[in-house]
């Protein structure tokens, strides 16, 4: 999966994160592709995790400064998010789940259904209030 310019969100600090993120499933996938070790995966899921976390509190930061109307329910989708992956970390550890391509598909196409449908609604607010 790449990051194309059909995922900008006009922003330069976001998009470069959203690019990490990107990467980070990527590497993902190629590990469980290459049939790595389970504790390799499980860094690799965990730093994923920790990422989104990261990305998430930075979008969440300048909703809040800016007063983005759509602040609390484009926040929810991220707390759902970092929710269904905790489980999955949790459920991958305990050894109740395997890491899947349905697994993959669905990270990935969260990911890029999130940036167009609800990041780039912040778009015009985070542009007007200076960001570039
Ligand atoms: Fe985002
Ligand atoms: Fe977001």
């Amino acid at each position: 999966m790449n990051w194309n310019e059909d995922l900008s969100v006009r922003v330069g600090e976001i998009d470069s994160q959203h690019k990490k993120l990107i990467q980070l499933i990527n590497t993902l996938h190629d590990a469980m592709k290459a049939g790595q070790a389970k504790q390799v995966l499980e860094t690799t899921l965990q730093e994923l995790a920790s990422y989104a976390v990261y990305h998430f509190q930075a979008e969440e930061k300048y909703m809040q400064q800016f007063k983005y109307p759509g602040y609390l329910s484009h926040k929810l989708k991220h707390d759902a998010f970092v929710k269904k992956v905790t489980g999955f970390q949790a459920d991958y550890q305990a050894g109740k789940l395997g890491l899947s391509l349905d697994l993959m598909n669905f990270l990935k196409d969260w990911v890029t259904t999130h940036i167009r449908e609800t990041d780039k609604k912040y778009s015009d607010t985070f542009i007007r209030n200076g960001l570039k």
